[in-house]
């Protein structure tokens, strides 16, 4: 088994002041990390729930896919990042069993973490992020 644990669930937001504001009034959630990846124009803020997150993410420009997804089916869950030993390995047996990799190798992604992105075609309509810590 590849997976070690659900890194974090990913919420699209168009306004991610009022989505941590929310979090906090009805969970107590505190922001752990917040960060804007350029590359990726988006910012992020993510809060621990035991040893996953959930990712409250907004777009930082029009043509950012984040930016897209919300114009295209609103706002809502983007995408389910999945935990694993070695994001490589991991890349590999997914495109072995028919993924479509977005990413044909693994990248840098936020937190100083390895990532790999999946399209949802090929993976039963779930955008997939493969994670390495
Ligand atoms: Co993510």
């Amino acid at each position: 088994m590849l997976l070690t644990e659900i890194d974090h669930v990913a919420i699209a937001v168009r306004d991610l002041e009022a989505a941590i504001d929310y979090y906090h009034r009805a969970f107590g959630a505190e922001v752990e990390h917040r960060e804007v990846v350029e590359s990726d124009g988006v910012e992020e803020a993510l809060l621990k729930v035991a040893e996953s997150y959930v990712q409250l993410l907004t777009p930082t420009r029009d043509d950012s896919p984040v930016a897209k997804a919300i114009e295209k089916r609103g706002e809502g869950l983007h995408h389910i990042g999945y935990r694993v030993a070695d994001c490589g390995k991991a890349l590999e047996s997914m495109i072995a069993a028919g993924a479509q990799p977005i990413d044909k190798a693994p990248r840098p992604g936020s937190r100083g973490t390895t990532v790999a992105f999946i399209h949802p075609k090929g993976s039963f309509g779930t955008l997939i992020e493969l994670v390495q810590e």
